[in-house]
């Protein structure tokens, strides 16, 4: 059987990574992609490294059409201008997988703390699955939306639980540091991402509140049942794609580097799409480029008695695109890993 699927917001950085990811899916056929300014151009005039694979032209969002052309449909549009498109798509009984903020945290209070504005969809936001399938598969496989991780706290959250489950790290003393390239802005244009203004720099941006850090709490929390105590600081680096957190715990009880690895790799056992490095190792975001993979890389600092985790995602795969459709495979019943076992381009 071939599902029919449409990617709403198909000409960002995310929306054409879907339909670059989708054009190699045996399972699933591209039948509407959507743009508000791009309508009635073809895709490849807008990714010109999908001509000869995807022969659509955009189109403008209209849910009542949209949804009766598609099974399940991708909605890579801004926060805030998800949620309606979500609610439309609900209502007329569509599977959704939502790549923005819309849908990742389950309480509406903390939403409208971080993203400034009430949650017009309460009652959806509740039945909302959070997609991180390492955590919550089993719940993603019966959902009818799910609400597609962001791309740091995809680094983060997989980098930190071996530890957390293990309860070798202690949720009070937990630092993030990340780094991403320049299309985790999207594709809009602001001065930060002009090639002047973001090449050969690198620079921290909002300092102890980015919008990332309630998910990473949310999940971080439910995981570990207490409270958390999390600094995170992101840095923009001037490299297309990409996420590398470097992740710092402090030790709950004396542990070596092999046995931090032993736990990640008995916690990852079976999972197709995260890597544990031996001892000694640690990823680079260059080898994971265009992949689903996560890479992980553990080393625990006898002096300090610190843990610090390296963990790499690409941010448009695993951290965006990739990430959404491991979800539609497992909302739909396919092999998880449907279209998503190419490996990345290097270097
Ligand atoms: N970039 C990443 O690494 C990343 C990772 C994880 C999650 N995300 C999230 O995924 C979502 C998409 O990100 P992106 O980086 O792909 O963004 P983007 O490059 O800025 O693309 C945004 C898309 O949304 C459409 N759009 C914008 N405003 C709209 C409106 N009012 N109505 C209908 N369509 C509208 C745009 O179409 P037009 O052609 O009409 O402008 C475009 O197709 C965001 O919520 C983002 O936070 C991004």
């Amino acid at each position: 059987m071939v599902y029919r699927v449409a990617v709403v917001g198909g000409s960002g950085y995310t929306g054409g990574e879907l339909l670059r990811l989708l054009a190699g899916h045996p399972s699933v056929r591209v039948v509407a992609v959507t743009s508000e300014r791009s309508a009635g151009r073809r895709v490849e005039e807008v990714f010109p490294n999908l001509r000869g694979s995807v022969e659509l032209l955009y189109e403008p969002l209209d849910p009542e059409r949209i949804a009766k052309a598609a099974d399940l449909v991708f909605l890579a549009l801004p926060h805030k201008e998800a949620m309606d498109a979500a609610a439309a798509f609900h209502a007329r009984g569509k599977k959704v997988v939502d790549l923005s903020a819309d849908f990742r945290l389950r309480d509406p209070r903390v939403y409208e703390e971080w993203y400034e504005t009430p949650h017009r969809h309460v009652d959806l936001l509740k039945q909302a699955v959070y997609g991180l399938p390492e955590i919550h598969r089993r719940a993603i496989r019966s959902a009818a939306l799910v609400g597609n991780p962001g791309c740091y706290p995809t680094a983060a959250l997989l980098g930190l639980l071996p530890l957390l489950k293990h309860r070798v790290a202690d949720p009070q003393s937990l630092i993030v540091d990340a780094k991403s390239g320049v299309t985790g802005a999207g594709r809009g244009l602001a001065l930060p991402y002009h090639f002047p203004e973001a090449h050969d720099g690198v620079a921290a941006y909002k300092v102890g509140g980015h919008r990332h850090l309630p998910e990473m709490v949310q999940e971080i929390e439910a995981l570990t049942g207490t409270r958390v105590n999390l600094t995170f600081t992101p840095h923009l680096v001037p490299m297309d794609r990409g996420i590398l957190a470097t992740i710092y715990a402090a030790l709950t009880r004396p542990c070596t580097t092999a046995e931090l690895a032993d736990l990640a790799r008995e916690t990852y056992a079976g999972e197709p799409f995260v890597q544990v490095l031996p001892p000694g190792e640690l990823p680079n975001v260059k080898h994971l480029r265009g992949t689903n993979l996560c890479r992980i890389g553990l080393h625990a600092e006898q002096r300090t008695h610190r843990a610090i985790v390296v963990a790499a995602i690409d941010n448009l795969v695993k951290g965006a695109a990739g990430q959404a459709i491991q979800n539609m495979n497992l909302m739909l019943g396919l092999e998880e890993t449907t279209g998503l076992l190419a490996p990345g381009f290097f270097p």
